[in-house]
């Protein structure tokens, strides 16, 4: 076997092959089953779009109401799962909690039949309408407030907003946030897929495919990054500050939050997407501080950074468009896992099919023959 050269975060090497998304880095192109992102924002919904990243085609009416029923009536968590996560500390992010809840389904789904469609079917309804509620139940309980039915009458964003702020939200809004959902629906392969893969190749079930990739999708160079921009942004506190602060971090070469892309090197079009509901938002509901200063540090890192491709990737505007609809900050990465729950699971069933275990290779770079000296004499 010829010892291939190692790249570091395997940059540039296949890992699938996929049809399910695609990106073009340098002219910012992306889109689902061929289908341009810019078109799916406009003329589709998140479940919509969640079915055709599953099962690869746009569904008939009947197909797309078919499967939204099958989501409205699994809403529901178990009892038991909501005493679970009850139980976990009101301190503890989040996306911890997430992550603990999603492994916890496979306690309650346990039957692992993955050559039989219906388990399949029935998983993906189950991670696609019950992510939702437990995100929005941990934010109630940890506020030690019980959590809310969700509400059969509304639609999925609708009812995740319902869920989590007890109130029924604008239609903008929801529609603004069913958008956002299907912006961050897919991806190609980024870590948190592939590490969805790789558990997905061992033939676990899809509850441990998808709390693994919470965990990956929880860092701050992946999905923590929408949180971190807001936080960032905080920090700079006024327009006047943007170009000092920004001095003042490539000094120190820190990176800036919601800038660069191993893929885009020009605007990653869901932030453009993103920053026109966010304006959308602003002009129906008030505007937000926050925006002046990210479009100032948007043409201050233009000035300085373009020649490397470093300029707003998805997670740049996403946190503004959420702090208006009055999700918290911490929330952020968790509505992004609400989202990518439908990519994992395309690439769940993907890798299913052609399935081959993973199990790289690696360069040794320790000793030989070492000897093991005895514990009194080290
Ligand atoms: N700010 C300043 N410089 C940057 C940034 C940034 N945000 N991103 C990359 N660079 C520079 C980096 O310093 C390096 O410069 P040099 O060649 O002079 O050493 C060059 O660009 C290449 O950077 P890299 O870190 O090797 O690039 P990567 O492909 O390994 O990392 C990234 C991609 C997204 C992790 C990185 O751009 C980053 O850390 N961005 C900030 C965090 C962020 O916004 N993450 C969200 C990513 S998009 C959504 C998602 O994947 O969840």
């Amino acid at each position: 076997m010829t010892v291939c050269e190692y790249k570091p975060g395997l940059e540039g090497i296949p890992a699938a092959e996929s049809s399910i998304s695609y990106v073009d880095g340098q002219q910012g192109i992306l889109e689902y089953r061929g289908i341009r992102i810019e078109e799916l924002a406009e003329t589709s919904t998140f479940l919509e779009t969640s079915y055709l990243l599953i099962w690869g085609t746009l569904p008939t009416t009947d197909e797309l109401t078919k499967f939204e029923d099958e989501i409205r009536f699994h809403r529901r968590i178990k009892y038991r799962i909501r005493d679970m996560m009850k139980c976990f500390p009101e301190t503890g992010h989040p996306m911890d909690a997430l992550q603990a809840s999603a492994a916890a389904l496979g306690l309650f789904y346990s039957r692992r039949a993955l050559d039989n469609p219906a388990y399949i079917r029935e998983a993906v309804v189950r991670l696609l309408a019950k992510i939702p509620t437990m995100v929005a139940a941990f934010e109630l309980m940890r506020k030690g407030n019980d959590p809310v039915r969700p509400r059969d009458d509304l639609g999925y964003a609708a009812n995740f907003l319902y869920m989590l702020t007890e109130r029924e939200p604008d239609p903008l809004a929801a529609r603004i946030f069913d958008i956002c959902l299907t912006l961050h629906a897919e991806h190609t392969m980024n870590a948190s897929t592939f590490s969805a893969r790789v558990t997905a190749s061992t033939l676990t079930d899809p509850y441990a495919v998808v709390a693994s990739a919470v965990g990956t999708l929880a860092g701050p160079l992946h999905g923590g990054a929408n949180e971190e921009v807001i936080t960032m942004l905080e920090e700079i506190g006024s327009v006047e500050n943007v170009r000092p602060w920004l001095e003042n971090c490539l000094e120190r070469k820190s990176k800036i939050m919601g800038f660069g892309h191993r893929v885009y090197k020009v605007k990653d079009p869901r932030a453009t997407i993103l920053q026109n509901l966010a304006e959308q938002l602003f002009e129906k509901f008030g505007h937000d501080k926050y925006y002046d200063i990210a479009l100032e540090l948007e043409r201050a890192v233009e000035e300085k950074l373009a020649h490397k491709g470093i300029y707003p990737n998805v997670d740049y505007y996403s946190g503004l468009v959420y702090r208006k609809m009055g999700i918290p900050t911490d929330l952020f990465t968790p509505v992004f896992a609400i989202a990518r729950v439908a990519g994992w699971l395309a690439h769940w069933k993907e890798q299913l099919g052609e399935n081959r275990i993973f199990r790289p290779t690696q360069i040794y770079t320790g000793s030989h023959n070492a000897p093991c000296i005895p514990i009194e004499e080290r």
